[in-house]
């Protein structure tokens, strides 16, 4: 029979901002959270604030454990593209990039060859992806949650050679910023999901070791039912990393819960 490997799948939380806090209300919600986030170990701490807030953020963080995040990224390098931030501009101020937001789909006409674009252009300068993909109420109600999330993840890594610097978060936009998120059991299932779509591409080992977090309307009081999902990694956060209390409460569960399924 063959044995189950542990899985090497590190717990990650992000903590996705939007257009939300200016430097000195980002400076402050980071010196709030920051000693109890630290305190917290075996789970990946992102934050991704409004570009204007990396560079003062990145300073403030110098030598600490909490990362940062883009919220977007434009596939070129440099040029005439009024109003976007090139990779290059990114590489040196964050480790990780958010992709394919359904809010960018939604308002800024983003598709999935764009996700593609935005994507391949993060990898090849060293930034770490967090692809988002997510199914519509009317997508949901309809059956076409899997259809679409196929053509999400298909779509969004092509010619993406391995995943080893991907991260999935899988967002129902139903979900997300409406107070109404998705059931652990029915997240994981989409989770599981999304793993057999990636091991079609890139097989089962990949797939495995790919994390893939939840996201849309999580908090410190509903965290423990999708951490409680051995197949959800972590989660990407909007409303509640905004709130000290609400966001270390998360960090802090994700990593007892976590941790317990690892022993
Ligand atoms: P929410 O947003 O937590 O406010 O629902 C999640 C997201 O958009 O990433």
């Amino acid at each position: 029979m063959p044995t189950e490997q542990p899985n090497k799948r590190v717990p990650i939380i992000a903590g996705n901002w939007k257009m939300n806090l200016d430097v000195a209300e980002s400076l402050r919600l980071v010196r709030e959270m920051r000693e109890r986030l630290e305190a917290v170990t075996g789970v990946e701490k992102v934050l991704c604030p409004p570009f204007t807030s990396l560079a003062p953020l990145q300073a403030e963080l110098a030598g600490s454990a909490v990362k940062l995040g883009g919220q977007n990224v434009f596939w070129e390098e440099k040029g005439a593209y009024t109003g976007e931030i090139s990779p290059l501009m990114l590489k040196p101020l964050c480790e990780y990039v958010i992709v394919g937001h359904s809010e960018r789909r939604q308002y800024f006409v983003e598709t999935d060859a764009t996700v593609n674009k935005r994507v391949q252009a993060a990898l090849k300068h060293g930034l770490k992806v967090i692809m988002c993909v997510g199914e519509n109420l009317e997508d949901n109600r309809s059956g076409r949650t899997e259809e679409v999330i196929a053509r999400q993840v298909r779509g969004g890594l092509e010619n993406v050679p391995d995943l080893s610097e991907i991260v999935i978060a899988y967002e129902p936009v139903w979900a997300i910023g409406t107070g109404l998120p998705a059931t652990g059991a029915g997240a994981a299932a989409v989770v599981s999901f999304i793993r057999r779509t990636l091991a079609e591409r890139y097989g089962d080992n990949a797939a495995r070791n790919t994390r893939v977090q939840y996201g849309g309307s999580v908090n410190g009081g509903n965290i423990a039912e999708f951490m409680g999902e051995s197949e959800i990694d972590g989660a990407l956060v909007g409303g509640a990393s905004l709130k000290a209390a609400d966001f270390t409460t998360i960090v802090a569960r994700t990593a007892e819960i976590k941790g317990s399924q690892a022993s």
